[in-house]
């Protein structure tokens, strides 16, 4: 198999998709897959900046310094580019159905519909919230990172 390429989305590539990378990049290189990682927003309000700093400060919990990541907007590029494309939640699977050029490769889907039980649910957008909630949101994307590394092992 070519080597996955696995791109997280979410709105503003600040908080969720950010988090979804750094939990998929750890889970992977524990298990010793090589595999390229990168995460997008739908939109391009925060092009260029670092995740929020709640964000920041849940990666750092687990031991993961995400400081250096830079937001950037998803492309239709993007389609051709990543073996593998997650939307956080379903308005962001939405507006990716949309983007999706003719000949697009990639496969598409929603991130937890890799959770079994979880099929067709959103990771809900912390930004308005508090720590609590953006330790959820660890806690549910690193759910469907282990899932997801379990699947593509499946497939090697
Ligand atoms: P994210 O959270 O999509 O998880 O990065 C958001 C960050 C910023 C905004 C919305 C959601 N915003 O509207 O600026």
């Amino acid at each position: 198999m070519q080597q996955p390429s696995i791109l997280f989305v979410c709105l503003g590539n600040i908080c969720r998709s950010p988090l979804a990378e750094a939990a998929f990049r750890q889970a992977a290189q524990e298990a010793g897959l090589n595999v390229m990682v990168d995460s997008a927003g739908t939109g391009g309000w925060h092009k260029g900046h670092a995740p929020d700093p709640r964000a920041c400060a849940q990666a750092l919990e687990q031991g993961i310094d995400i400081s250096a990541y830079r937001a950037r907007q998803v492309s239709r590029e993007d389609f051709t580019r990543f073996s593998h494309i997650f939307a956080l939640d379903r308005n962001n699977l939405d507006d990716l159905q949309k983007l999706r050029p003719a000949g697009a490769t990639a496969h598409l889907g929603l991130l937890l519909d890799l959770v079994p039980g979880q099929e067709g649910q959103s990771v809900a957008d912390p930004y308005y919230g508090g720590p609590e909630d953006f330790a959820q949101t660890w806690d549910e994307v690193s759910e469907a990172a282990q899932a997801l590394v379990a699947r593509l092992q499946a497939e090697r």
